[in-house]
C-alpha cells in the first residue's frame, strides 16, 4: 500500500522531480514555511488534555501496554521541534526523499524542522538507555485539504529492544523471528482493545526505511479495511548506531495515527473538530468511554472557485497552505476541478474549489467574499500564479 514512505516521484506541473544524485540541500527552496496558523497549533497539546477524544485513544493504547508490560514508560512532553538529525537522518531516510522537501515539511531552518512523525524521538531515547517506551505528540506535515487531511495531527511511537536469550520460552528459533511475533501479538492486543476483540484484522507487509522487515495492520470496520498502524523490526543498523551490539540486542518499533483510530471509534466526521474550543463538541467525550459524536448541526457550505496559470516554481501543498493561512478551520475542502496544459506554450492553467464552512456558526455572504479575495490577492503575489 502507499504510504508517506513511499510516495517516491510526485509530479509538479507534468515534470518528476529529479531523485538520484538529488538534495533538498540544493535546491533553492524556501527553508522558513512555518504560518502563524501552524505555529498557533504549537503547545495546544489537545493530546494531554482529559476527556479529549485524542487523549482518550492516547490513554487507552498506554494502559493497554502497562496493564501487562510495566516496564514501558511513557514520554509525551517533547518539543515537536527537532533537528533533520532526528527526524530523517537517524532514521536512514535518504537525503533525495521527498518527504524531507520543504513542500512536504515544516522547516524552522535548514537544519530544523517540525516532527513529520514521532519516530524522530526514537534514536535518541534508545541512546538514553530506554529499552520499552511509548512516545506521544503532535507532528506536522504540509497537505491537501480535506475532511481527514489537517496539517496537524497526532501520532504514537512504540519501541521495545530485546536481547539473546529472550526467546527460549516462546520456543521461537531466531531472536528476530521472536521480536517479530511479539510486535504482532502486542499490536493485535491494543486494535483489540480498541475495535472488540472479535474484531477482523490482517497484516500486509510495507515498507519504511527504518523498519526491515515492516508491516501495516489493518482493520476491517464499516464494511472496510482501514490502515490503522506501520511497524516492523528495527534495522540494525540504527540499533548499532545507539551503541547496541546488534547481535545480542533486536528491537521492534511502531507507530500508530490517532486522529484515524479516534474518528472511526467516536464516528468523528470532519478532523477539523478535533481542535474545536466549543462545548457542544467537548462536552461528548469521557475518558475511558466510547460514546459516538452527535453532531449539533452544519452550518451551510459556500464554495469559490480559483482559476490560474502556474510558473514552473509551482506546487500544490503552497496554495493549500495559503489558503489555510488565510481561513483557517473555515476552510472545509480544496478540490482540484480542472487542470489543462496549454497546447503552444506548455503553461498548465489549474482550478481549484475551496469549500468554505465554519463548525460552529453560519457565515455570511460578505465574510466569504473577503476570504476569497485576499486568497486571490496573496496567491498572485506569493504563488506568482496569473490569475484568469
Ligand atoms: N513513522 C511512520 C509513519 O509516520 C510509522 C512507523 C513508526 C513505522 C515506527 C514503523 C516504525 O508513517
Amino acid at each position: 500500500m502507499q504510504n508517506y514512505f513511499t510516495k517516491i516521484n510526485r509530479v509538479h506541473n507534468g515534470l518528476t522531480r529529479p531523485l538520484l544524485g538529488f538534495s533538498w540541500r540544493n535546491y533553492s527552496v524556501k527553508y522558513d514555511n512555518i504560518t502563524p496558523k501552524i505555529n498557533e497549533k504549537i503547545g495546544r497539546n489537545i493530546f494531554l488534555k482529559p476527556n479529549h477524544p485524542i487523549n482518550i485513544i492516547k490513554t487507552l493504547v498506554e494502559q493497554h501496554f502497562l496493564k501487562s508490560q510495566p516496564d514501558f514508560k511513557v514520554f509525551d512532553s517533547f518539543h515537536p521541534k527537532v533537528s533533520t538529525k532526528q527526524n530523517f537522518d537517524d532514521l536512514l531516510i535518504p537525503l533525495d526523499h521527498v518527504s524531507r522537501g520543504p513542500s512536504d515539511t515544516y522547516y524552522y531552518d535548514e537544519n530544523t524542522v517540525l516532527r513529520t512523525h514521532t519516530t524522530a524521538h526514537q534514536v535518541h531515547l534508545i541512546k538514553d538507555g530506554h529499552k520499552a517506551f511509548l512516545v506521544t505528540g503532535d507532528v506536522y506535515r504540509r497537505d491537501e485539504i480535506d475532511a481527514t487531511h489537517y496539517p496537524v495531527f497526532h501520532q504514537m511511537d512504540g519501541v521495545k529492544v530485546f536481547k539473546q536469550g529472550d526467546q527460549k520460552d516462546s520456543g521461537t528459533e531466531t531472536l528476530e523471528k521472536h521480536v517479530e511475533l511479539e510486535l504482532k501479538k502486542d499490536l493485535e492486543g491494543v486494535v483489540r482493545a480498541i475495535f472488540g476483540a472479535d474484531s477482523q484484522i490482517r497484516w500486509n507487509v510495507e515498507y519504511f526505511p527504518f523498519t526491515d522487515p515492516s508491516f501495516e495492520l489493518e482493520v476491517y470496520f464499516n464494511d472496510h479495511w482501514m490502515e490503522v498502524l506501520g511497524c516492523g523490526v528495527i534495522r540494525s543498523e540504527i540499533l548499532k548506531n545507539t551503541g547496541y551490539d546488534t547481535s545480542e540486542y533486536v528491537g521492534y518499533a511502531f507507530g500508530i495515527g490517532l486522529e484515524r483510530l479516534a474518528m472511526k471509534v467516536f464516528e468523528i466526521p470532519d478532523i477539523r473538530l478535533f481542535w474545536s474550543q466549543d462545548n457542544r463538541f467537548l462536552s461528548q467525550f469521557k475518558n475511558g468511554e466510547f460514546t459516538k459524536f452527535k453532531s449539533y448541526s452544519k452550518y451551510p457550505a459556500c464554495y469559490k472557485d480559483i482559476s490560474f496559470w502556474t510558473p514552473s516554481e509551482y506546487n500544490d501543498n503552497s496554495f493549500y497552505e495559503l489558503v489555510r493561512d488565510v481561513a483557517g478551520d473555515l476552510v472545509e475542502t480544496v478540490k482540484i476541478v480542472d487542470e489543462f496544459k496549454h497546447p503552444k506554450t506548455q503553461r498548465v492553467s489549474k482550478c481549484f474549489r475551496i469549500n468554505y464552512r465554519s463548525m460552529d456558526r453560519s457565515l455570511s455572504n460578505e465574510e466569504v467574499d473577503q476570504l476569497q479575495w485576499v486568497v486571490r490577492e496573496r496567491v498572485a503575489k506569493e504563488l506568482m500564479v496569473e490569475l484568469r
